[in-house]
C-alpha cells in the first residue's frame, strides 16, 4: 500500500514508517519538523535498507497536501502530527485547536477530495480522563482534563461524525497508553525538546548526568509504593499495532476504537528500579507534590485490539528500558 505518515520524523511515526517499510509498504512521509529533526529519515532509510520520500510541510498547508495526493497514488493516512505538551496546551489552547483540531480538519477534507478514506489515526488513553475503574475497556466514558486531551476527543468525534455521514470511510482510533523505548538499533527513539515531560526520558537524562535527579511526583498514590502507575508499551509494539490496524481495515469498513498497551502497570519506582538495572547506574530521585491532573493508575484492557486485529504486545519492560538507554547513548554520541 502507498501509506501518508503524518509526523512521520516523530517518535512514534518513526518506528510506524520502519514497520511499514519492512512490511512491503511505499511511504510518504510528511512533518513540518516542528517536534523532529529531518535526519531522522535518513535513519529510517538506513534501518529499513529502503528509501522514503519526505515532505517538510504542515497538515494544514492545502497546496502542500494537494500536491502529495496529485502526485503519489496514496491509499491510506496514518495520523500521528499533532502537538502533545500537556501543560503546554493549558497554556496556550489555541494553539493546540489550531495545530491539531483545525490542522485535522484540513487533512481529512483533502482526503476526502481525493477519495483517500481509510484512516489510522492517533488518538490517547487520555479520552478515558480519571476512569472510575481499571483495567480500561474502550466502551468506557470519554472526557477530558485539559486542551491537548479536549483535541484528541474533538477529532474522535469528527471522525465518528464523518463515519457516519459516510459508511465508505475505514477508520482507526488507536488509543495508546504509556509509549516509550526505541528501535532496537539504537538510531532512533524519543528525542524531546527542552525538559521532557514524561517519565522515561527524564529518566534516561538522569542516567546519563544530564539532570541531576528525578522527582517522583507523588508519594501517597494508593498503589503498592504510593507512586503513579501506567501501562508503559514498547514504541516497537506500538508501531506493529498500526500495520496490523491497516490490515483489519483493508477489510472492513466503519470506524473502530482500540486500545495498545499492555495490560500491566508499573510504579514509577518499578521504573526507576528497572532503569538502573537496564544502564548499571543508579538514578537518584527525590519525593515532590503530586503533579496536577495525575491520575493513580491507568492500564488498558488490550483483549479487543488482541481479539479483532491479532495484535499483542511483545516486549518486556527490561527491553523497553534496555533501548531507551541505547538510543540515549546514541543520541549523546551523535550530538542529536
Ligand atoms: P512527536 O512530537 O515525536 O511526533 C509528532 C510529529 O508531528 C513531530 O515530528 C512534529 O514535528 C509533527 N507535527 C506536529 N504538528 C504538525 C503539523 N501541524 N503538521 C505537520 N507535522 C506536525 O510525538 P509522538 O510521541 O510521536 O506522538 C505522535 C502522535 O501520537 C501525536 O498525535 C500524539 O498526540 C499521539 N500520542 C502520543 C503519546 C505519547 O506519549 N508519545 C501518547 C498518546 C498519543
Ligand atoms: C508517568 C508517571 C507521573 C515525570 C502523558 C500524557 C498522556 C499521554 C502519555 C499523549 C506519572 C510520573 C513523570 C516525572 C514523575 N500522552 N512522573 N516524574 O502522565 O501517564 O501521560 O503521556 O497522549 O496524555 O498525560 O505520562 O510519562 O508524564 O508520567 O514522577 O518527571 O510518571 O506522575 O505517574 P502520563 P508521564
Amino acid at each position: 500500500m502507498n501509506v501518508l505518515v503524518t509526523g512521520g520524523t516523530g517518535y512514534i511515526g518513526s518506528h510506524t514508517c520502519v514497520e511499514l517499510m519492512s512490511a512491503g509498504h511505499e511511504v510518504v512521509i510528511l512533518d513540518n519538523l516542528s517536534n523532529s529533526k529531518k535526519s531522522v529519515v535518513q535513519r529510517i532509510e538506513k534501518i529499513s535498507g529502503k528509501a522514503a520520500r519526505f515532505f517538510q510541510i504542515a497538515i494544514r498547508d492545502r497546496g502542500g497536501l494537494e500536491e502529495i495526493f496529485r502526485k503519489y497514488r496514496i491509499e491510506a493516512v496514518i495520523h500521528f502530527a499533532g502537538l502533545k505538551a500537556v501543560g503546554d496546551s493549558v497554556e496556550q489552547p489555541l494553539r493546540y485547536y489550531e495545530n491539531n483540531v483545525a490542522g485535522s480538519v484540513i487533512l481529512f477534507e483533502m482526503m476526502a477530495k481525493y477519495s483517500v478514506k481509510t484512516l489510522v489515526f492517533s488518538s490517547s488513553a487520555t479520552v478515558y480522563g480519571d476512569p472510575e475503574t481499571v483495567p480500561i475497556q474502550e466502551n468506557f466514558p470519554l472526557s477530558a482534563t485539559n486542551p491537548y486531551g479536549r483535541s484528541k476527543l474533538m477529532i474522535e468525534e469528527i471522525l465518528r461524525d464523518m463515519a457516519k455521514a459516510d459508511p465508505s470511510w475505514r477508520i482507526a482510533l488507536l488509543r495508546y497508553f504509556n509509549p516509550v523505548g526505541a528501535h532496537c538499533s539504537g538510531l532512533i527513539g524519543e528525542d524531546p525538546n527542552g525538559i521532557p515531560n514524561n517519565l522515561l526520558p527524564y529518566i534516561a537524562q538522569v542516567a546519563d548526568g544530564r539532570r541531576e535527579h528525578l522527582s517522583v511526583f507523588g508519594d501517597d498514590y494508593p498503589t503498592i509504593d504510593g507512586t503513579g502507575m501506567r501501562d508503559y508499551i514498547h514504541v516497537a509494539d506500538l508501531a506493529a499495532g498500526h500495520v496490523r490496524t491497516l490490515d483489519k481495515l483493508a477489510g472492513t469498513g466503519g470506524i473502530f476504537a482500540y486500545n495498545l498497551g499492555t495490560g500491566q502497570s508499573h510504579s514509577v519506582l518499578e521504573m526507576v528500579k528497572a532503569f538502573e538495572k537496564a544502564c548499571g547506574r543508579s538514578i537518584p530521585y527525590k519525593f515532590a507534590p503530586r503533579r496536577p491532573g495525575d491520575i493513580a493508575v491507568c492500564y488498558a484492557d488490550p483483549g479487543l485490539a488482541r481479539k479483532e486485529l491479532g495484535w499483542q504486545a511483545e516486549k518486556t519492560l527490561d527491553e523497553m528500558c534496555r533501548d531507551v538507554w541505547r538510543w540515549q547513548v546514541f543520541a549523546r554520541n551523535n550530538n542529536i
